[in-house]
């Protein structure tokens, strides 16, 4: 199988967790480098659906799985995790579950300023999960965030929260009239956590680099999706980590050499969920079709996703921006009922035209798509077991996609189930 980077080419929800449980067949590692429990990665086993926040999807196939040092982690809503899914019966223990000694915790005060943040900030805000990602990522750039390892030492752990308090709780009180947190009641709590999680802990970058140099097979779970991406998504309205392929080596500690191959999750057409702009957006009477079939709520906070046509221009972006040699379409099955199914591959805005995707915030809000229209299937592609299974207009619609990304289809997913999804062998 080779080490392989799974990452999302829109903007989130693409169906990685389904990808990743397909592959994690084959690997022996899979590895979560970036994001936190804003994730939300649905695998569908037999008949049962498990969400997955902060454990990575390969946990499903019983692998050794890596919480790397770019993830930010709650302890929290780990051990919830790790609880939940034990009593669903997957087994984790600390051979198949490792949390990198350098990863960045959340704590209480992360998640309330992020909602305080939102709040403020009414109708510009980001529409963020509210799990304390941003605020954890900031702390680490700032240079005064707690990592795992700070947590396992009691003393340091003191000082780095002290310290933390100190600052944080004047913001709180002269910013937002918040009352603030006790230094008492955050570290009894948090030596609790750091008790359960103590024996996960482990030094991520050696155990990760010594199975590569014994060719294991490594398989990298990407959160998000590259629109969300602090650097290269549609800023500000992003996430704070990396979610691109960049993210794999800064948040993992391996270099970019022992990469062979990068694949794009691309659903069918585009999601999105929180605010920012999505120039392909549906109307109202096809939002309202696709969000059923597709059952367009967010895994993590069950908010609605809004939907909208396929953006080439996004996904080719996608493309660019990771070096993806491949891509996975996911979804395929959504659009089954719809007469007309359109592409955009441009946008038009103040009489300019633009293949790439812009910058500048604005132009996207207020551009008008470029459309090019195909004609829908309107039959039941669920069933299918390989391309020739596809009825013609699906099949011609997937070659468009391929040809306006300029990267082969790897497979073609048409349902949530694990069997519902097929190589393609090059239609
Ligand atoms: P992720 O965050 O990229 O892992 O994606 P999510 O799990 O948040 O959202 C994808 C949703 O689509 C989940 O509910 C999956 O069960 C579902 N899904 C994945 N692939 C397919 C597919 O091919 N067809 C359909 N109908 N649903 C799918
Ligand atoms: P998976 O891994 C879709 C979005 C939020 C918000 C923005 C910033 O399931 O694809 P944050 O809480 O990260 O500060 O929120 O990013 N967002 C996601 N959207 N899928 C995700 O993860 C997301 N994680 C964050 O809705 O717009
Ligand atoms: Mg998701």
């Amino acid at each position: 199988m080779a080490n392989i980077v799974i990452v999302g080419a829109q903007w989130g929800d693409e169906g990685k967790g389904k990808i990743i449980d397909v592959l994690a067949k084959d690997a022996d590692y899979v590895v979560r480098f970036q994001g936190g429990n804003n994730a939300g990665h649905t695998v569908v086993v037999k008949d049962k659906k498990f969400v997955l926040h902060l454990i990575p999807s390969g946990i499903l196939q019983n692998k050794k799985c890596i919480i790397g040092n770019g993830v930010v982690v709650s302890p929290k809503a780990l051990i919830d995790e790790i609880k939940r899914l034990q009593k669903e019966g997957i087994k984790i223990n600390s051979n198949n579950l490792l949390i990198s000694d350098r990863a960045h915790i959340i704590l209480p005060y992360h998640q309330i300023l992020d909602s305080l943040r939102e709040k403020k900030k009414g109708k510009t805000k980001i529409g963020t999960t509210r799990r304390g990602i941003g605020p954890s990522y900031t702390d680490k750039a700032a240079r005064c965030g707690i990592r795992v390892a700070d947590l396992m030492d009691k003393e340091v752990f003191r000082k780095k929260l002290q310290e933390n308090l100190k600052e944080k709780n004047d913001i709180f009180r002269n910013t937002y009239n918040f009352k603030g947190f006790k230094f008492e009641q955050v570290y009894k709590e948090y030596l609790r956590y750091a008790e359960f999680i103590k024996p996960f802990v482990k030094d991520c970058i050696l155990e990760l680099n010594r199975a590569m140099n014994r060719g294991k097979n490594i398989l990298f779970e990407g959160a998000q999706g590259t629109l969300l991406d602090v650097d290269f998504g549609t800023y500000p309205y992003v996430t704070s980590s990396n979610a691109s392929v960049g993210g794999v080596f800064t948040g993992s500690g391996i270099g970019p050499t022992k990469i062979d191959k990068v694949i794009g999750v691309v659903k069918a057409y585009t999601t999105r969920v929180g605010e920012g702009p999505l120039p392909t957006q549906f109307s109202p009477n096809i939002m309202k079709k696709v969000r059923k079939k597709g059952e367009e709520f967010g895994a993590t906070t069950g908010r609605p996703r809004r939907c909208g046509w396929f953006d080439a221009v996004v996904a080719r972006y996608a493309v660019l921006v990771n070096n993806i040699d491949e891509i996975i379409i996911t979804k395929l099955d959504v659009l089954d009922e719809l007469e007309e199914i359109k592409i955009a591959t441009g946008y038009r805005y103040k009489g300019k035209i633009y293949r790439s995707l812009p910058a500048n915030t604005e132009i996207l809000n207020r551009c008008r798509p470029i459309y090019e229209k195909h004609k829908g299937w309107m039959k039941d592609t669920s069933s299918a077991k390989s391309f020739n299974d596809l009825p013609k207009e699906a099949k011609n619609y997937l070659r468009r996609i391929s040809k306006l990304l300029g990267v082969d289809i790897g497979m073609v997913s048409v349902g949530s189930k694990r069997s519902q999804i097929f190589i393609n062998k090059k239609g």
